[in-house]
């Protein structure tokens, strides 16, 4: 009897081969081949950075960590991977595939990657997804990643199944878990370092496993967007805790960000419980049809409305967006597409594939489509105090707008972000954040 986890990757596969077999014959293509990926070691060195299948390939296999393997996609056929399980004394060779998932492909297993090769001899009308440096030996007259149908598979990967969904919610259900664990470990003075391990234990998954790096951020350090440092020094005072930490589920990740400090921190608490307010609304406003663009605009003017009524700047919201002024504090997009990748693919290009840049004004917006039932998108705003931009902002004509003593007593806070992963659907959306941390609340 397949599980329900069986029957929905089931589905998955099925509906992708459907849409799959449209484009491939669409495009004149009989069979399409993805392979995994290779690890690649460091120049002159014996060493690679941890491996991650393509996400190409995850979209169609739950095996994230899979070296080396091919998927073999004709239409009308079963899917048949080549599953690699070298025999190999010095790692830990890849589980033999599960039933749950294996008895939907065809899977063949092999020992060497040479095993699947002739799969690239057979063919006149053969596409292929993998990387030149990997693959480019074996191509001889087939296309490796065609324009038109990466476009076309990026845009099937747009709209997310039901098991992808399934996946990406039990995602969030164990990031949201060690977001509490994390927020406790800084509640008991814990250092970056520990902070993030205790992140790691009790989401049962090392970095190596994680969809993106995490950010672990105190006082500060908040400020950084990216910040890539994870400090074992305590710091002599606590203020300000934000983490972007995510999981995975078969290869779908998680993204949540939370930012936490002690209720007698009493001007950050209210920036924080404010800006949760307004992404709150924002994700209120998260539908089908809806424009990123404008929802981007609509943040920004929130963002705007928590400046102003926390008196650091002394403008209307319309007027510190008009300006430019709230791109000072809140410098990046509201969200981007997730899924196999954490900043998934198809951001900015039409259903079409027609390109869609982000407006000028906005240039780090990863997301300007107008919304369509079954995307997960992140929802994001933010509100720093980033010295760089403080100080660019003091040398343009609205310093004299600008609460100075309050932002330099906040500075050392660094910044508020709010994080959450929703569904979008015809009426509300689905935050599969906040219906993570409410089954933990219970
Ligand atoms: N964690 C990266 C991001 O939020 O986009
Ligand atoms: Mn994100
Ligand atoms: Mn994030």
């Amino acid at each position: 009897m397949p599980t329900s986890q069986g029957l929905l990757y089931a589905r998955h596969v099925e509906d992708r081969c459907a849409q799959l077999d449209r484009l491939l014959g669409e495009l004149g293509y009989d069979t399409l081949l993805i392979h995994s990926g290779r690890p690649e070691m460091r120049l002159f060195d014996d060493q690679a950075p941890p491996f991650r299948a393509h996400a190409a390939f995850v979209s169609w296999v739950p095996q994230p960590f899979a070296e080396d393997c091919l998927l073999e996609l004709r239409a009308g056929r079963k899917p048949r991977l080549w599953f690699h399980q070298p025999r190999d004394y010095w790692h830990v060779a890849p589980e033999p595939p599960a039933s749950w998932w294996a008895e939907t492909l065809d899977v063949a297993i092999v020992k060497t990657a040479a095993e699947w090769e002739s799969c690239f001899r057979q063919q006149t009308a053969l596409a292929v997804i993998g990387r030149e440096r990997d693959l480019g030996t074996l191509l001889q007259g087939a296309d490796l990643n065609p324009a038109a149908l990466v476009a076309g598979l990026s845009e099937m990967r747009t709209t997310k199944t039901a098991w992808e969904r399934e996946c990406m919610s039990q995602a969030n259900d164990i990031a949201a878990a060690a977001h509490l664990a994390a927020a406790a470990a800084f509640e008991a003075d814990a250092s970056e370092l520990e902070i993030h391990l205790a992140y790691l234990a009790a989401a049962g998954q090392d970095q190596d496993h994680l969809p993106y790096n995490s950010i672990v951020a105190l006082n500060e350090n908040g400020a950084v967007l990216h910040y890539q440092h994870r400090s074992a020094r305590r710091p002599e005072q606590m203020l300000s805790f934000l983490i972007d930490a995510g999981a995975d589920r078969h290869g779908y990740a998680a993204d949540i960000t939370r930012t936490w400090t002690q209720p007698e921190n009493r001007d950050f608490d209210d920036l924080i419980e404010a800006m949760d307010r307004a992404q709150l609304r924002l994700c209120d406003q998260v539908r089908a049809g809806v424009s990123f663009i404008d929802l981007h605009r609509q943040a920004h003017l929130a963002v705007a409305a928590v400046l102003e009524q926390a008196e650091l700047v002394n403008m209307s919201p319309d007027a510190m967006v008009e300006s430019g002024v709230s791109s000072y504090f809140f410098p990046h997009g509201l969200g981007h597409f997730i899924g196999a990748q954490v900043h998934d693919v198809a951001g900015q290009v039409d259903a079409k594939g027609r390109a869609l840049p982000p407006p000028e004004a906005y240039p780090f917006l990863r997301l300007t489509r107008d919304l369509a039932p079954g995307n997960v998108l992140t929802i994001e705003p933010g509100l720093y105090f980033i010295p760089m931009l403080l100080d660019q902002l003091k040398a343009s004509g609205f310093s004299d707008k600008i609460n100075w003593p309050q932002v330099h007593r906040l500075q050392p806070f660094g910044g508020v972000r709010i994080e959450d992963d929703v569904l979008v659907t015809e009426g509300d959306a689905v935050n599969f954040t906040r219906q993570a941390f409410a089954r933990l609340e219970g």
